[in-house]
């Protein structure tokens, strides 16, 4: 996302929309129902820097969080986080959906800060190359899509919607669903393998 891109994006998150969960993992085109609830001071506060959008739009008679004509992509730093760019919905751990145009996530596991990455790969000494070994599924598309990130509990990143995955070394690779490791330790790296216990290859 370039700076323009950014300088439009703020920050906003709605809350209590607990509700949508289901139907944000039913396919890359749903809309995103229900009017946002007036967070109070305290949330506005902490709202700001969690995600970043200033703008709805009225599709399908609902009022949803504007596309911004912006890719879907996850850029896989070397030995660092997953920087995501895209119409983002994430979904944490515990349900709460969030949207957002940008978001440095945590593959590393140490974060305290979970999804996002707080720097402490550099404290563990995180050690990645960030290959993308995995072939491309899908084609390249150049019209704005929605993207829906879920946060695993003791699991990965699961992704559903068009999504470039790629390193700085020309290594890519177009999906529309997956998951993402975000404990470290995935033999097939930035995908979650389903190892070590973890719940969701
Ligand atoms: S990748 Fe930065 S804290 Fe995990």
């Amino acid at each position: 996302m370039d700076d323009s891109s950014k300088a439009v994006a703020k920050s906003m998150k709605w809350s209590n929309l607990d509700t949508e969960s289901d139907d944000l993992d039913s396919g890359l085109d749903q809309e995103i129902p229900a009017t946002p609830q007036q967070p109070d001071a305290k949330q506005e506060s902490t709202d700001e820097k969690a995600s970043d959008r200033w703008f709805h739009e009225q599709r399908g008679g609902k009022r949803v969080p504007k596309r911004l004509e912006i890719p879907n992509e996850v850029l896989v730093t070397t030995g660092g986080p997953l920087r995501m760019t895209g119409n983002i919905t994430l979904i944490d751990e515990d349900g709460h959906v969030s949207h957002a145009n940008y978001l440095t996530l945590c593959r590393c596991g140490a974060s305290k800060n979970k999804p996002l990455c707080d720097d402490k790969h550099l404290d563990i000494e995180f050690f990645d190359s960030g290959s993308v070994q995995r072939l491309s599924e899908w084609m390249p598309l150049n019209r704005p899509q929605n993207l829906t990130v879920s946060c695993v509990k003791d699991g990965p990143l699961k992704y559903r919607g068009y999504l470039r995955v790629y390193n700085k070394k020309g290594q890519e690779c177009i999906t529309m669903s997956g998951s993402l490791c975000r404990c470290g330790k995935s033999a097939k790296k930035p995908f979650c393998d389903g190892a070590f216990g973890c719940s969701g290859a």
